[in-house]
């Protein structure tokens, strides 16, 4: 299953791939891809435990793969901007960023995935898997830089906001009456 799942996530980059050379402009496509797959699969990658707690079914034993492949996502969306945008050239990557100052923002999303990834093989997860409540700051960064990158925002922007705020506050009610019922 687990194969499948990969297989099925890297299906946008395939597309964006067999797109390229009729792409008016193919560095904007490629953040698109790019952005909107980590942004997706992030947001995937809360719902095995939304599922568990709502409807008792257990996807939790792919919640990994999907935040890992969201990573990926994210790598290639940075790589992009510092290879290919940039073209390695610091001193770009530095003024670019001062006039865009949502890229700062997901940067901070960026490191904080990064991170995630980094701790999340087995014995580093076990001591660490607390702190990957930060997934949630780098969901409310990274929704917040794809709408700020946007000059006009579209149906895309919207919906991952919607979606972001119910699997956000499905888990602050879960939260509080967890500590209700234990008060
Ligand atoms: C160092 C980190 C990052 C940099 C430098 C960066 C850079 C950019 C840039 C330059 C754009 C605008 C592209 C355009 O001209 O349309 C953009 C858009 C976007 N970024 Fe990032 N980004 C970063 C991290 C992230 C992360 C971590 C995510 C998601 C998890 C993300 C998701 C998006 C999305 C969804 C868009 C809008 C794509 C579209 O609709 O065209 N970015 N990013």
């Amino acid at each position: 299953m687990k194969p499948l799942l990969v297989l099925l996530a890297l299906l946008p980059l395939g597309l964006a791939y067999y797109k390229l050379e009729s792409a008016i402009d193919p560095i904007k496509m490629l953040y698109n891809y790019t952005g909107i797959g980590a942004i997706t699969l992030l947001l995937l990658s809360l719902l095995p435990s939304t599922c568990k707690r709502i409807c008792g079914v257990n996807f939790l034993r792919y919640r990994k793969t999907i935040g890992l492949l969201s990573f990926a996502y994210a790598l290639l969306h940075v790589s992009v901007f510092v290879v290919l945008d940039s073209e390695l050239d610091f001193v770009t990557i530095f003024e670019k960023s001062l006039k865009k100052p949502f890229i700062y923002i997901g940067l901070i999303a960026f490191v904080i995935l990064l991170l995630m990834a980094l701790t999340s093989f087995k014995k580093l997860f076990a001591k660490l898997s607390k702190y990957h409540k930060a997934v949630y700051i780098a969901l409310a960064l990274a929704l917040l830089h794809s709408f700020w990158a946007q000059k006009v925002a579209g149906v895309f922007e919207y919906s991952v906001i919607a979606v972001g705020v119910v699997l956000l506050g499905e888990r602050v009610w879960a939260w509080k009456a967890l500590h209700v019922k234990t008060f």
